[in-house]
């Protein structure tokens, strides 16, 4: 089958198994793909019903007793569920604001994103994730209705990937090239690797587009500034979201909006602006009182520009 454009994937070659330096993130970082995927369903997202776990609800619930709870005593400070909504919308607006040839979601987890666009949307969606995850989710997709699954067909696939492998920018390229206006997302993953293979991560990406032409990234982080913005609750987030993440440390930010500019630079993109809700609550009206110390950011190679962006 394939997309309105013509558009269908390219069979891949196996990766190599995942560097002992992932395999660790993927047990501390793993659970959390569980806990969204949760959210995402409550949320109602179209096909999370069908992405979502027994472990996800556990987690959330846990959470919640952890320390969550404390950011529903003010209500000026987003709770866990506030600010995964936030990103995840904000995230879909700048995507489809792209309107993208082909999407890949980089650490993909149970999202129902690539899911939405390939079989609501008749656009390639294409999600890498470590091979335990990328095993769970085909087995979750697998659950889908069987027409839910005939649109997917060669429109969507899941690919055993390490994002910190040297060799993602020829995967990535591989799998984007010959699509107009790709879109790389990353959401909720970055910020868990430290500011050395986050860096890595951004230069594969920025170079797999320059590859092929030119595309567009689009990303969640932190900054130190904005976190400090919202005191001591973001302490409770951090210090639930170590104990979830069974982690020293957690969310290790960018010092400020120009150092993630700096750092996007450094990596090869042409271009990197953060975007901004109140340009897209038409798009999603549920952003206009959607709140977060998050950044999302947009990010581009070539010659596109960035559209409605702050
Ligand atoms: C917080 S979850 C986010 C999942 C999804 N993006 C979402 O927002 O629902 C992070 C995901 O990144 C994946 N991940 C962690 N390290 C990775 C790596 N080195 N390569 C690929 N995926 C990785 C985890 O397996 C997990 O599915």
């Amino acid at each position: 089958m394939s997309g309105p454009r013509g558009a269908m994937l390219r069979p891949v070659r196996d990766p190599e198994p995942p560097s002992p330096e992932a395999a660790q993130q993927a047990e501390r970082i793993g659970p959390t793909a569980h806990y969204t995927a949760y959210v995402w369903r409550r949320l109602g997202l179209p096909h999370a019903e069908h992405l979502a776990t027994r472990q996800g609800a556990v987690l959330y619930w846990g959470f919640f007793a952890l320390g969550e709870w404390a950011t529903r005593l003010s209500p000026s400070v987003p709770s866990m569920r506030e600010f995964l909504e936030y990103r995840h919308r904000l995230i879909d607006a700048v995507v489809d604001e792209w309107r993208p040839g082909c999407v890949v979601e980089l650490g993909a987890g149970l999202t129902p994103r690539a899911v939405r666009w390939a079989a609501d949307r008749g656009v390639p969606g294409i999600e890498l994730d470590l091979p335990a995850m990328a095993r769970a989710k085909r087995a979750r997709l697998a659950r889908l209705p069987a027409p839910v699954r005939a649109r997917l067909a060669s429109l969507h696939a899941v690919h055993d990937a390490d994002v910190l492998a040297p060799d993602l920018p020829e995967r990535l390229a591989g799998l984007i090239g010959g699509h107009p206006r790709p879109v790389v997302i990353a959401e909720g993953l970055l910020s868990y690797f430290d500011l050395a293979p986050r860096q890595r991560v951004l230069a594969a990406v920025a170079e797999a587009l320059r590859r092929v032409g030119g595309g567009a990234m689009v990303c969640d982080l932190h900054t130190a500034a904005a976190q400090a913005e919202v005191g001591w609750a973001a302490h409770a987030l951090r210090t639930a979201i170590r104990g979830l993440t069974r982690r020293r440390r957690a969310l290790d930010p960018f010092e400020d909006l120009a150092a993630v500019q700096q750092a996007f630079a450094r990596a090869g993109f042409d271009d990197a602006r953060e975007a901004l809700p109140q340009a897209y609550v038409d798009a999603q009206p549920r952003l206009a009182r959607l709140r977060s110390p998050a950044h999302v950011i947009v990010a581009r190679v070539g010659p596109m520009a960035l559209g409605a962006l702050s």
